[in-house]
């Protein structure tokens, strides 16, 4: 979404619904919400209006009648398992990557998503900028995915990845792509993307005429999995969040 113009200058001005979401209590849909059915006050005063400018110098704002403080960034890499969704909340009851993370102790968000049926280095953070910043398609950080096809791979089909496929939502970009290791039925590859659609690397592989057996995210950046256990996260250092853009004072 562009950002609204800043209608007065020089002064630090926020929306009130980027205000609660910068504060690191939940996304902005939440914050809309609660704006919304009165939790916010700005000055003492109820506002119901999520645009509503904020003076970040001047105003007071409470949620719940309480003020809200600054809290630190945190920058958190999961590994996470297959079989975890990556939402807040699942109506069927299964698995999320926020029951992994619950010991964070902070409200997180994921930036971009990993199917049910893949593992593998996912970022969380509760800096909504730095998310929106790195899911932004226009946003080349590299993301790499060890897989096994269903088939043998022949060089036409792994160079017809590297080039480029037209899927649904267009052709996709030029890829890396390396042959790992080839068993009597299978080859499994690695490839590295500059862009992230939904199950973009599932469709890629199916454009080919295969299927993925099985997908782990090994890489985003510079940022490898290491020895970080499946299941667990640990903090992004100062150095590798911004090796994402982020930024330097973490
Ligand atoms: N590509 C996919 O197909 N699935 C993922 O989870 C990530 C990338």
């Amino acid at each position: 979404m562009p950002k609204p113009p800043n209608p007065i200058g020089k002064r630090r001005l926020k929306t009130l619904e980027r205000v609660l979401s910068k504060a690191g209590l939940g996304s902005r849909t939440d914050a809309r919400s609660w704006i919304g059915s009165g939790r916010v006050r700005v000055n003492g005063k109820v506002i119901r209006n999520p645009d509503h400018w904020v003076d970040m110098d001047r105003d007071r704002v409470t949620f719940d009648g309480r003020p809200l403080r600054p809290v630190a960034r945190i920058y958190v890499l999961l590994y996470k398992p297959t079989g975890y969704l990556t939402t807040w909340s699942d109506p069927e009851g299964r698995p999320t990557v926020y029951d992994l993370t619950a010991g964070v102790g902070t409200w997180l968000s994921p930036v971009g998503r990993l199917d049910l049926d893949t593992s593998g280095l996912l970022v969380m953070t509760n800096d909504t900028d730095f998310a929106e910043r790195l899911t932004n398609p226009d946003h080349q950080v590299p993301k790499t995915y060890q897989l096994k096809a269903s088939t043998l791979l022949s060089d036409q089909q792994i160079e017809q990845l590297r080039r480029g496929v037209e899927l649904s939502d267009g052709a996709t970009r030029p890829a890396l792509v390396k042959r790992l290791r080839e068993s009597a039925r299978y080859t499994h590859l690695e490839l590295t993307l500059r862009e992230g659609r939904n199950r973009q690397v599932r469709r890629m592989i199916e454009a080919v005429g295969s299927k993925v057996l099985k997908l782990v995210r090994t890489a985003i950046g510079p940022i490898r999995i290491g020895d970080l256990p499946i299941g667990q996260w640990r903090i992004l250092t100062a150095k590798e969040v911004k090796s994402l853009g982020g930024p330097r004072n973490v």
